[in-house]
């Protein structure tokens, strides 16, 4: 993706909402700037300022700040969790589809991998009769997304206490990447976090996606306070820490006044975009089926055209500057990946050029 999303006139590969402008989020308050210009540009906090800490512990029942790490997003809170709790060899099993950064850590380091499914016969319930048979006492982590990168999927209460079942008959620890907790798209409920249901357990978040602060680069980890302590280290060995700046213009973002504000604010073009994106799959009648995403700013489309999907992602960037997320990247042909929670007029704009290619491969 990196390769290529600066260059196109329409991304429509990226996961979260369109981004925030920085005017936008110092706008509450007129003191903002000031205070930012007052800022001593050291290093933070390396696990991140107290101020950030104490309004992510906030978000979840019973979290202090020293249950909450501060990582370079999401990404790093994930790769330091993994190096934190496994070694070459071990067994880890992993949801798919999902985000591929674990399952590639897996390949990397030789971790013995399995997978479980999510099935979109089942509107992407999770298979649990498979995680239940592939989970043995071996296993040392269960990796879940939820909401889930690509389908936008969310887990109910009964699936999240199977899950956990599952993990405590064979004392795995459960990564729970949960980027895309608050950008739901038919409730105004925020998904649950795993955190506090289970004494192994690491939950992953970020400004990403459900704040539409992606150059932030910040994320979190919150977990037991040992288990933070531990990837603190390898954090430490990694980035040192996210920067100071960051960590200041997050801790507003999240702060009481402000977070409610983005949240709305991302929940609204999930629900602006997707109702676009569906009237045009509809005016493509047999092209396109797809469970419609509870959560995030995708959707994960099965097409029925004769193209493979790399294939199509490939001519749609080179020949309409348009760029998508081939199923294959999840190991699912006849699939892509797509954005909607972009502005109306950009994402109606890249539709229409998908069209146009819909239309040369048609004839
Ligand atoms: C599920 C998931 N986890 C983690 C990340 C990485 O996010 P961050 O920007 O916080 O590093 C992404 C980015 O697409 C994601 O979709």
């Amino acid at each position: 993706m990196s390769k290529y999303e600066q260059e196109v006139e329409f991304n429509l590969s990226e996961s979260g909402v369109h981004p925030i402008l920085l005017s936008d989020l110092l706008s509450d308050n007129p003191n903002n700037i000031d205070q930012l210009l007052a800022t001593d540009l050291n290093y933070p906090y390396v696990n991140g300022i107290p101020e950030l800490r104490e309004n992510i512990a906030a978000l979840y029942d019973g979290a202090t700040i020293n249950n909450i790490l501060v990582t370079t997003g999401a990404i790093e809170a994930n790769y330091n969790t993994i190096h934190t709790l496994l070694n070459t060899g071990d067994e880890i099993v992993i949801m798919l589809p999902n985000y591929m950064q674990i399952w590639g850590i897996a390949k990397n380091f030789d971790f013995k991998l399995k997978t479980f499914h999510l099935r979109e016969e089942n509107g992407w319930k999770p298979d649990l009769d498979e995680l239940n048979e592939i989970v043995t006492r071996n296993t040392k982590l269960i990796a879940v997304c939820n909401p889930n990168n690509p389908t936008g999927y969310i887990l109910t209460e009964n699936e999240m206490k199977a899950i956990i079942d599952i993990a405590e008959q064979a004392r795995a620890w459960i990564l729970t990447d949960e980027v895309y907790c608050g950008a739901e798209r038919l409730t105004d409920k925020q998904t649950p976090s795993f955190f506090g249901r289970y004494d192994r357990l690491v939950a992953v978040g970020s400004m990403s996606k459900a704040y539409g602060l992606p150059g932030l680069r910040i994320g979190w980890v919150i977990a037991p306070v040992d288990t933070i302590d531990q990837i603190w280290a390898r954090h430490e060995y990694t980035t040192i820490s996210a920067t100071m700046l960051s960590n200041k213009l997050a801790a507003i973002a999240l702060s009481p006044k402000v977070r409610p504000r983005i949240i709305q604010r991302t929940r609204n073009y999930i629900r602006k975009g997707y109702p676009i994106l569906k009237q045009w799959m509809d005016d493509h009648e047999n092209t396109f089926s797809v469970v419609p995403p509870q959560a995030a700013a995708i959707a994960f489309v099965r097409y029925h055209l004769d193209i493979n999907s790399t294939e199509f992602a490939e001519r749609l960037r080179k020949e309409k500057s348009v760029f998508i997320v081939p199923g294959d990247h999840f190991g699912m042909d006849k699939f892509f990946r797509i954005s909607f929670g972009l502005p109306p007029d950009y994402l109606t704009s890249g539709l229409n050029r998908i069209h146009d290619l819909i239309m040369e491969i048609k004839r």
